[in-house]
């Protein structure tokens, strides 16, 4: 069956970014990366094998099930699991052999139950305020740990809440003292701790000093910014020299044109009407498969030129308006989301469209839909 809508992966866009990175952080830090969501919507076993052949050493996901389609795969590096994972999935954890983020004693004595052996890194609260343990209950929590002979103290991590919404890192940089701070409390108390890490992105990008042993970088591996301030940051901060590559084409094909007359409306709720006579052309995607409903403003690419979006998108069925583009024809390629020629929709300009961020729009694009590696 052929696809109606499908989503091009560029190899060399992916493999350019992480060898970058590589260069980046030198050989000394383990650069983890995440492959959560379907790998941020670009197709989690390609573009994990594609990450691993180009550098990475880790992978990070957010959930188990996620870390069990690696391992089915034969995926065998150490993967980091981000997310929480239930008691009752522990043991199937232990068995894969992943890295689990810990602050629950309730986790812990589970895992003391459960027996086998399993490294472990401990989420501390620097001040994002989701998962972590509080500083001043961590030494307690280490301890707690140590009571069990079968789980190893392998990492300590934390995560920064403001460092790529603003150009102003003050308050990155607390966390950062925090995190430290913690190092010191755990290491002070005898105890080793063989991976700290806490860098995103953005901080690997425009802080050395947020390396320690490993990155785990998400957004930039795939070639996207995680903001526009981080871009500036980057710009002001440290100049040029560091580009990244899109790498995700989003498309689709007409299924029918026709043209209507002037006044007409289009759409459900009637909240567009046509001021002169428009070629429109219907595209078999919509809301269902990840283009976001709050769009009306949005453009796609047909031949190289912008078509303009009519009316409401649908959940399976949106219209554009193709009357600058005659030569535009049934079952021509449109793209959603890439370049074609001198036009390009980015996913960040996809995500203003839509009140969102470019995060959003690619996680959202159905998974369903087929990513064909280029
Ligand atoms: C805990 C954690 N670490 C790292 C990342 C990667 O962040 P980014 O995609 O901004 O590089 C994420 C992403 O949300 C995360 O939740």
């Amino acid at each position: 069956m052929s696809e109606l809508t499908w989503v091009e992966i560029s190899r060399r866009a992916l493999e350019g970014n992480i060898k970058q990175f590589r260069t980046l952080i030198g050989k000394d830090v383990l650069m983890c990366s995440c492959v959560k969501a379907n790998a941020y919507g670009h197709g989690l076993l390609e573009t994990a094998k594609i990450f691993l052949e180009s550098g990475a050493d880790w992978l990070a996901v957010n959930a188990l099930y996620e870390a069990e389609l690696l391992r089915k795969a034969g995926i065998d590096c150490p993967i980091y699991v981000m997310g929480y994972i239930g008691l009752d999935d522990l043991e199937q954890a232990a068995n894969l052999g992943v890295r689990m983020v810990v602050y629950n004693k309730e986790s812990i004595s589970r895992l003391g139950e459960i027996g086998k052996p399993v490294k472990v890194h401990i989420k501390v609260e620097t001040g994002n305020n989701r998962q972590g343990v509080l500083v001043e209950e961590l030494l307690d929590f280490a301890n707690f740990i140590k009571g069990f002979s079968n789980i190893e103290i392998e990492g300590m991590a934390t995560h920064f809440a403001n460092i790529e919404d603003t150009t102003d890192h003050s308050y990155a940089e607390k966390q950062l003292s925090k995190f430290n701070e913690a190092a010191a409390l755990l290491e002070g108390a005898g105890f080793s701790i063989p991976i700290k890490h806490c860098a995103n992105s953005a901080a690997t990008i425009l802080f050395k000093e947020t390396y320690f042993n490993m990155v785990r970088t998400g957004i930039a591996n795939y070639g996207m910014w995680p903001s526009n301030e981080t871009y500036v940051s980057y710009l002001k901060e440290i100049g040029d020299g560091f580009e990244l590559k899109a790498a995700l084409t989003w498309k689709t094909k007409i299924a029918q044109i026709k043209t209507i007359k002037a006044g007409e409306y289009i759409g459900y709720g009637c909240t567009y009407k046509t001021a002169q006579e428009t070629r429109l052309a219907i595209l078999p995607v919509g809301y269902y498969d990840g283009y976001d409903r709050g769009i009306s403003a949005g453009h796609v690419v047909i031949h190289g030129k912008r078509a303009a979006i009519r009316g409401r998108i649908c959940m399976n069925i949106m219209m554009v308006d193709v009357s600058n583009i005659p030569e535009a024809k049934l079952e021509d390629e449109v793209i959603l989301i890439g370049r074609d020629g001198e036009e390009k929709i980015s996913a960040e300009q996809f995500g203003t469209w839509a009140s969102s961020i470019n995060y959003e729009v690619t996680t959202r694009i159905n998974e369903r839909i087929e990513r064909i590696i280029i």
